[in-house]
């Protein structure tokens, strides 16, 4: 009897050393295997003499329970220490200070398209949208830029390949967002075809353009906002007066002087540039050119099905990067699309 209680004893011991479950189970085989120590001993109950089994027989299988009771507390043991592991390792310590609030902010040009959109709807423009993947039609024939325009010329446009790599047949990078204006026009048009008079068009396009151009004041990608006014009585006062208070409004600077000093466009007659100059500051009395404009050529409607003899107005189309940095006092339009967050960070 001796003898067996020993046998516990080490087969308890050699588990409680035992760490790993699979040294664990070969562990047990010494023990309670084929030819383990307690296996071994229940053999040998035939060589006892019959009175001597029976106690012996039950002497020994309450070893053998007391050593798988040991080895059933052993395994959940080390069940429990894997589980406790695993669970430590993804633990997740809600008690460890945050990361803190990583804030985005809006770009100081898209600050400009909002600043604008919400100051010509306080006077009735909707805004509108076109793609940036333009047609050639609605880009320059439908505004009245015929095929040998210089306009039209690979230096200024990004014509697009098609899957052979051969041209694209009349498809392009809009190299304005004047194509608004005809996608725009169009639609209205469609709209309200059984109606005797058409209601008015009061419309602003933001959007960004491209152009073959890289320099400190010019960027292969930037913006635009085009602006249209049709109805049967819009005058080139009109055109001054929403651009000169726009501009007062956009600058909160009511001395702000506007000046429309005569151009040409091909989609408008007759045609201006927008200057404007500040009386004060660093830029005092420095003329600044920041937006295209004029009378919409009666071609244009005509391409988009609008009675020139019935309805007239004006366009305009201005530079919302060059309007940024005025604002803001930026000399180098590329820091606006570096991506830089040290400078964009100042604008938040
Ligand atoms: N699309 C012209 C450009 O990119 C700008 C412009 C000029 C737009 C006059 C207009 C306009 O609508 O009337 O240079």
């Amino acid at each position: 009897m001796h003898n067996l209680d020993q046998i516990v004893h080490a087969a308890s011991a050699a588990f409680a050393a035992t760490d790993d479950p699979d040294v664990l189970e070969q562990v047990k085989a010494s023990y309670l295997g084929k030819s383990g120590e307690i296996t071994g001993l229940l053999k040998e109950l035939a060589k006892l003499p019959p009175d001597q089994r029976k106690t012996a027989g039950a002497a020994i299988n309450h070893a053998k329970d007391a050593v798988e009771a040991a080895l059933a507390a052993r395994r959940e043991a080390l069940r429990q220490r894997a589980l406790q592991a695993r669970l430590a390792e993804e633990a997740l310590d809600v008690t460890l200070p945050g990361r803190g609030q990583a804030r985005g902010g809006l770009h100081p040009v898209t600050r400009t398209l909002e600043r604008i959109e919400a100051l010509f709807a306080s006077i009735g423009f909707e805004v509108a949208d076109g793609p940036e993947i333009e047609a050639d039609f609605q880009n320059f024939t439908a505004l009245n830029t015929p095929v040998d325009h210089p306009a039209r010329s690979m230096h200024d446009t990004f014509y697009l390949q098609d899957e052979a790599g051969g041209m694209a047949e009349g498809v392009l990078l809009r190299t304005h967002t004047s194509p608004i204006q005809v996608r725009h026009m169009q639609a209205h048009v469609a709209r309200h075809a059984d109606r005797e008079t058409m209601p008015e068009i009061r419309v602003i396009a933001p959007g960004r353009v491209y152009r073959v151009d890289s320099d400190a004041t010019h960027s292969p990608m930037f913006h635009q906002v085009e602006g249209l006014w049709i109805g049967e009585n819009v005058s080139f006062a009109d055109l001054k007066g929403v651009i000169s208070d726009f501009l007062r409004r956009f600058f909160e600077n009511d001395d702000l002087q506007v000046r429309f000093r005569p151009s040409f466009f091909p989609f408008t007659e007759p045609s201006a540039e927008i200057d404007m100059a500040f009386m004060s500051g660093t830029l005092k009395g420095r003329w600044l050119e920041i937006a295209g404009c004029g009378m919409v050529h009666p071609n244009v409607l005509r391409h988009v099905n609008i009675d020139p003899e019935k309805y007239l107005g004006f366009a305009f189309g201005m530079g919302p990067d060059r309007l940024t940095m005025l604002r803001y006092g930026v000399n180098d339009l590329r820091l606006f699309f570096d991506g830089d967050l040290r400078f964009l960070r100042q604008f938040v």
